[in-house]
């Protein structure tokens, strides 16, 4: 038997926002190697495969790429069946690329199965439409990580000419303010955080992006993923999440599934 490995994107937690094509896959899987982002949950979809964390925790390092890039290969021509389960979209901020490559270079089979990116999914459930006719005509996805990865982007870019998201970005939110502020975005313009988007715990602080920076967040969110959303859309939030007719009450059932 030859295996292979599937990079495949997990969504944004709730397993209900797995694509087919992962839910397949997960059953037939003999080894998952996950990242800490990716739902306990899902594991009853993988009932014969073994589950293997690779991610970092709470802030410390992780076994690093290379050792995942080797785990995978060497899996793999064991004659594995393998998922690399990562949070999202396997190739927005994941690192999908780099381990794509690294088994492309060692001739392993592979296939690249996408997933729903936080991206979008965050505001979408927090009731913001990430484009709107008259509101955003574009959106603009940036890492938050570091100064230097999102102040050339935004540096670029005409205030209000798009809806702002950043990923990873709660650390920096005072410098990411600051950049907006100086390029001549309004303080007055709507901004979100939006906390474990998808999962019971789901938060959305809703506000101005002249509040954004010292908002005060509920402690028990610290080890959270959360998105900050930047622009007009944002205003959309109330009406749209107010009346949506299935949301909590279908999380809350979700719950210990
Ligand atoms: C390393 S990036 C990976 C992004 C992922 N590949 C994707 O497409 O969603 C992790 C960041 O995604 C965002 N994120 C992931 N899951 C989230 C969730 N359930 N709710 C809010 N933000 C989330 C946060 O900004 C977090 O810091």
């Amino acid at each position: 038997v030859s295996g292979f490995v599937a990079v495949v994107g997990a969504g944004p937690g709730d397993p209900d926002l797995l694509t087919l094509r992962a839910v397949r896959l997960l059953d037939e899987a003999d080894l998952i190697l996950y990242d800490a982002l990716v739902s306990p949950d899902m594991r009853r979809l993988a009932p014969r495969g073994r589950w293997f964390f690779v991610g970092k925790r709470a802030g410390r390092p992780g076994i690093g790429q290379d050792a995942i890039h080797r785990l995978l290969v060497r899996a793999a021509r064991r004659g594995l069946r393998v998922v690399r389960l990562k949070g999202g979209d396997p190739f927005v901020f994941g690192r999908g690329g780099e381990e794509a490559l690294a088994l492309a270079a060692a001739g392993v089979p592979f296939e690249v199965v996408p997933g729903v990116s936080a991206a979008i999914a965050a505001p979408a459930l927090a009731g913001i439409p990430v484009t709107h006719r008259g509101l955003a005509s574009g959106f603009v996805v940036v890492s938050g990580h570091a100064e230097s990865a999102f102040r050339p982007i935004l540096d670029s870019l005409e205030p209000h000419a798009a809806t702002i998201v950043v990923l990873m970005g709660l650390a920096s939110r005072a410098q990411l303010v600051s950049v907006l502020l100086a390029r001549g975005w309004a303080p007055g313009t709507p901004a979100a955080i939006l906390h474990a988007a998808s999962s019971p715990e789901a938060t959305a602080w809703i506000g101005t992006v002249g509040a954004l920076a010292t908002a005060t967040l509920p402690e028990m969110l610290s080890d959270a993923p959360g998105t900050i959303v930047v622009g007009r859309v944002v205003s959309l939030a109330n009406t749209i999440s107010a009346a949506r007719t299935v949301p909590e009450s279908r999380l809350a059932a979700g719950r210990g599934r």
